[in-house]
């Protein structure tokens, strides 16, 4: 069957994509990559903040099909950690995929399917940053706005998300003296 062309309308002040489907993501779902465990604990006691949201355009998940959405991520930290994306791999591992920062401020982690090469980079407004195929990716918001940007991928790439649950990523980002700086994490398993 012949599928139909169509728009939808991405608004880069709230990054609203319509018509879309939208995902949410509490601290709850992400709580276990953070470093410090005992305030996650004290925050979750209080209250779950809302950390990002997706919100995809509708698209077949078949071969030859763009998927593409935006993410809102929250300005927030749990401790001096920046709040940031799950972060996965996609099962098809030869899939690249694009990240177009519309608003606020970030940092993109990527690594290779061993961690042995890891890259950071920003994200900002104008930013196209380009996630080859094999390369984990995790985003993070380190301004004081929401960080928002458009994704475009293969729609039939799929995410596998159970890999970074086990090994996390070989880097974090985090807020010292009012600086944003990237270390090593020391959680993460390869
Ligand atoms: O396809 C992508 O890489 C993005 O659209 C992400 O899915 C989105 O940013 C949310 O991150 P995650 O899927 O890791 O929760
Ligand atoms: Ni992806």
């Amino acid at each position: 069957k012949l599928f139909r062309p169509f728009n939808v309308v991405v608004d880069f002040e709230t990054g609203n994509l319509t018509p879309g489907k939208k995902i949410t993501r509490y601290l709850s779902d992400i709580q276990h990559f953070f470093l410090d465990k005992e305030k996650v604990k004290a925050v979750l006691a209080k209250e779950n903040p809302l950390v990002y949201e997706v919100i995809y355009a509708e698209v077949p998940e078949e071969p030859g099909h763009l998927a593409h959405c935006t993410t809102i991520i929250y300005p927030g930290k749990v401790g001096n950690e920046f709040f940031f994306t799950k972060g996965h791999l996609h099962e098809k591992l030869e899939t690249a995929e694009i990240y177009f920062t519309l608003k606020g401020q970030g940092r993109l982690i990527m690594a290779s399917p061993d961690g042995e090469e890891c890259e950071v980079l920003e994200m900002f407004p104008g930013s196209a940053s380009y996630i080859p195929p094999s390369w984990s990716h995790r985003s993070v918001n380190v301004g004081g706005e929401p960080l928002i940007f458009y994704c475009i991928f293969f729609a039939d790439a799929g995410h596998d998300y159970a890999t970074i649950d086990k090994t996390g990523f070989p880097k974090v980002v985090l807020e010292r003296n009012g600086e944003v700086v990237v270390e090593n994490n020391p959680n993460w398993k390869k």
